[in-house]
């Protein structure tokens, strides 16, 4: 199946009380893992792209002709959206033009009226091409592609401003940060979660930084609305502790265990394991 938007997986979702994952992609491995990984579980997936990791895959051309080549030759036939993580205003133009499906544009750093001028630009091209589009309201805690967080809680009202604009998904900061969470985390604020559900309605809520949040917060957030859940950090360990051991075990000095399909192999199942483990618990398995 060609690529969607992420509108109509994400309304289910909501209606459903379950949750889209969004794991974000870093090259070859890791797209093709998760792409085998929800057509296995018959589940909806969204990929995240970062623009630094759009860089890092040579650009965002690169990524859509990958994206599309798995599509169609790996035979999956779930829903797949591919989304721009985090994006500025220049990159989310760039990625509409690439092909992508979806865009994120993170105006949350910008005072709030200058958020819904260019999220209210954004939606209008969007709507236009077909592509559905997330905007975030109080910036998330931590560090993504060099940009630091303070991981503040969203002003309701704003979100209502915001969700109001016609996005198709909304990101409201409840004191999630990306990364690994500090001992001394106070978890997330479900008071400020319920506001926002209350005021935006049926607008799909976006969690970002799954990565370490406990089993019982993520089905609660959920009950209260969170129909996306973000998973980068996660994927990111399990690779790198399987790829490790797979050294500190010599097995790249047996045999031809140099072979980059022989060395990445171990990572590459780590983060199968981890987005089936996700997206059983956000419940969107059998949901495709
Ligand atoms: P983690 O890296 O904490 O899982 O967060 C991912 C995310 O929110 C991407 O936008």
């Amino acid at each position: 199946m060609p690529l969607v938007n992420a509108a109509e997986m994400l309304t289910k979702a909501k209606a459903g009380h379950y949750a889209v994952g969004q794991f974000n992609i870093n090259n070859l491995e890791w797209t093709k893992a998760i792409l085998l990984t929800a057509q296995e579980l018959n589940s909806p997936v969204i990929l995240g792209v970062s623009e630094g990791a759009g860089k890092y895959m040579a650009g965002y051309k690169t990524v859509v002709g990958m994206v599309n080549g798995m599509l169609e030759e790996l035979n999956i036939t779930v829903p797949v959206a591919l989304h721009l993580d985090h994006g500025t205003y220049e990159g989310a133009k760039k990625c509409i033009e690439a092909g992508f499906s979806s865009i994120m544009f993170d105006g949350s750093h910008y005072p709030i009226e200058e958020n819904i001028e260019k999220t209210k630009e954004l939606v209008a091209i969007c709507k236009e091409k077909g592509l559905s589009i997330e905007a975030e309201v109080g910036a998330i805690g931590g560090e993504e592609d060099g940009v630091i967080g303070k991981g503040e809680c969203a002003d309701p009202q704003e979100c209502k401003q915001i969700a109001d604009l016609g996005v198709t998904m909304l990101a409201a900061g409840i004191g999630n940060i990306h990364g690994k969470y500090p001992e001394n985390w106070e978890g997330l604020s479900f008071e400020t979660l319920d506001a926002v559900q209350k005021l935006t309605g049926t607008m799909p809520l976006v969690l970002h930084g799954g990565t370490g949040i406990p089993a019982d917060m993520i089905k609660k957030a959920i009950s209260l609305g969170v129909s996306k859940i973000n998973v980068n950090t996660e994927c990111q360990l399990a690779f790198q502790a399987a790829t490790r051991k797979y050294i500190e075990d010599g097995k790249d000095l047996q045999g031809k265990g140099f072979d980059p399909r022989k060395l990445l192999a171990p990572g590459f199942e780590a983060i199968k394991a981890t987005v089936k483990e996700k997206m059983e618990l956000f419940g969107s398995v059998n949901k495709a």
